[in-house]
């Protein structure tokens, strides 16, 4: 039998990798790296310095694939993200086929934690349905970026007692209608924050925590809402590609 480990290797700082991560990457024979063409060199690079640094109990074969890319224009969010997996499921196939022998161990290094907006568990579960391939597969939870956002701002993520909501940046304004005191907002490529400038409401920004990069920035939103976004326009601007989360507080009610 075939296995596959999903590890979660954290936000971008190498010391995030946990212990059960590291005895896990140590497991592997191949590890399946997905190139996102050359802005997101990056994140690969960290991925094969991870496994200089930690994978030391035995060889092993790096085997790249350039990974889908998802439609962005004439296409609903939802449906260029249904094409974009079933593209992924394909390319995986191909590579669990091909690359891995009967018996070998092989990883995909997840960015964050595998179950935090991640697809990677749900491609490997859609391909053991489809019953093309038999595998077994585990998933090692790794740092997300909220956790190190939360972190590195020194910021509980909830009031107390009281809940936290994740959201895309695209569900923001329905996200914030749940009146949650604590939200969470990833992948918002649009600055979705702007439009909450008037609310009384506290923001703890960053981008690329975790790297030689990082930018933090807090605050009032009111105050801070138009630092927060040309900082991240130079940023990106700079760099290519952008990796930034937010968490919106407002104040604790007793
Ligand atoms: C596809 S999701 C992956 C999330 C990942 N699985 C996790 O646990 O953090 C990508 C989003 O995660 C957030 N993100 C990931 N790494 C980050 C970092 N180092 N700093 C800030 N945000 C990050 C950003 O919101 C980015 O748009």
């Amino acid at each position: 039998m075939k296995t596959l480990l999903l590890i979660g290797i954290g936000a971008g700082h190498p010391d995030h990798l946990t212990v059960q991560a590291i005895k896990a990457l140590n497991r592997a024979e191949v590890i399946f790296l997905m190139d996102k063409g050359p802005a997101k060199e990056p994140l690969n690079r960290l991925r094969r310095e991870l496994c200089e640094r930690y994978l030391t109990d035995r060889p092993y074969r790096l085997v790249e694939a350039p990974s889908p890319e998802r439609q962005r224009a004439g296409i609903a969010y939802l449906d260029a993200v249904e094409h974009l997996n079933a593209d992924k499921q394909q390319r995986f196939e191909q590579l669990i086929a091909e690359a891995l022998d009967e018996g070998q161990c092989g990883a995909f290094l997840v960015w964050g934690d595998p179950c935090l907006y991640d697809s990677t568990s749900r491609i490997l579960d859609a391909i053991l349905r489809s019953g093309r391939l038999l595998f077994e597969y585990e998933v090692i939870p790794g740092i997300s970026s909220v956790q190190a956002l939360a972190a590195r701002h020194k910021v509980p993520l909830n009031n107390i007692g009281q809940p936290v909501m994740i959201t895309p940046g695209r569900r923001l304004t329905q996200a914030l209608a749940a009146q949650v005191d604590s939200l969470v907002v990833m992948l918002d490529a649009d600055n979705r924050y702007q439009a909450l400038v008037d609310q009384d409401l506290e923001i703890y920004w960053g981008a690329y925590v975790g790297t030689p990069d990082e930018i933090l920035v807090s605050g009032r939103l009111g105050d801070v809402a138009e630092e927060i976004e040309r900082v991240r326009t130079q940023a990106r601007e700079a760099k290519g590609w952008i990796m930034d989360t937010y968490l919106l507080k407002r104040p604790a009610r007793r």
